[in-house]
């Protein structure tokens, strides 16, 4: 039984057939639309989502599955202190598969001690979300077709961002694609991956607090939030949050086939005259990330059309 709890739990061969898959489910979504028939997904929400959470319902839902799961914390047993061993054991007799978000990093290995069923990790504090990471990998593919011989920027809290952590292990495994990390001083990568994922492998990259003097050589832009709910501190979250905000100003100087990402919610952090530019991409992203969620559900229950 397999589950995804980091983005290396797939071979980059994995995620090339999961990419095609989702391509195929995009071209010829009524082929696949009884795949799941009689199956059930929990999604077991114990942190807010918008996209994760609604993108895997509406998946397992255009494969003809059905779904049940919680969306807050309060709303299930966590609040009367049950732990997630305990609630996932059960889940796992009410469902075929779980997505599962939470707020303490490494839950979801708790959760696969217990589990009889496959455990997704649909993001862990500020650790991991490898969900977010197909769905970015899908649109870079499909912007670019394929993962070498680009320059990424990663922008604003890469400290606390789970999405750029997953990003950054996913695109290590390629050749030829250069890193850019632009992020306050306080909000620098986590030492842990610069060490064990870009020294090791001797990836090219720099790390800048500027977005100005960065933007021109980029072919993808990575913007991100501030995440708010791992500060300390709020006087800290209100001195950095505005930071960056990528307006078509600084724009004029990029690319012209650049690429702009983000996983989304915005707050600040690209004003809203960029959504009319070309070059945006993060509502396309969002939109993929459905496809690339059944073309990963139907791989972890095994199931084939
Ligand atoms: C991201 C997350 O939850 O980490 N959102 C998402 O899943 N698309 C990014 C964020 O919350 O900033």
């Amino acid at each position: 039984m397999r589950n995804l709890l980091n983005i290396t739990d797939l071979s980059t061969g994995e995620i090339d057939e999961l990419i095609a898959l989702a391509e195929d489910i995009i071209a010829h979504p009524e082929t696949y639309q009884d795949v799941c028939r009689r199956k059930k997904l929990a999604t077991l929400f114990f942190e807010p989502s918008t996209r994760t959470r609604l993108s895997f319902e509406a998946a397992m839902l255009d494969l003809g599955g059905s779904v049940l799961g919680f969306s807050e914390a309060q709303s299930s047993s966590a609040a009367k202190g049950e732990t997630v061993g305990d609630t996932v054991r059960v889940v796992c007799g009410y469902a075929d598969i779980i997505a599962m978000r939470h707020p303490k990093e490494g839950a979801p290995f708790a959760a696969v001690q217990v589990a009889s069923k496959p455990v997704i990790n649909a993001g862990d504090g500020g650790h991991n979300h490898p969900t977010q990471t197909l769905t970015d990998l899908l649109t870079i593919h499909r912007e670019r077709g394929a993962f070498r011989d680009f320059t990424i920027g990663f922008c604003g809290d890469l400290k606390f961002g789970r999405t750029v952590h997953s990003l950054v292990s996913a695109l290590a495994r390629y050749t030829g694609i250069r890193f850019v990390f632009i992020s306050p001083e306080e909000l620098r990568l986590p030492r842990y991956i610069v060490d064990n994922t870009l020294k090791r492998n001797n990836l090219p990259y720099i790390e800048t607090t500027s977005l100005e003097s960065a933007i021109p050589d980029l072919d993808v832009l990575y913007m991100t939030r501030v995440q708010r709910e791992r500060f300390f501190n709020e006087a800290d979250y209100i001195r950095l949050k505005d930071t960056y905000i990528l307006d078509c100003d600084k724009l004029e100087r990029a690319k012209p086939d650049l690429c702009i990402l983000h996983p989304l919610p915005r707050v600040n952090e690209i004003a809203v005259e960029v959504d009319e530019d070309p070059r945006a991409k993060y509502f396309e992203q969002a939109a993929n990330g459905k496809f690339i969620r059944m073309a990963l559900i139907m791989k972890l229950l095994e199931l084939s059309v």
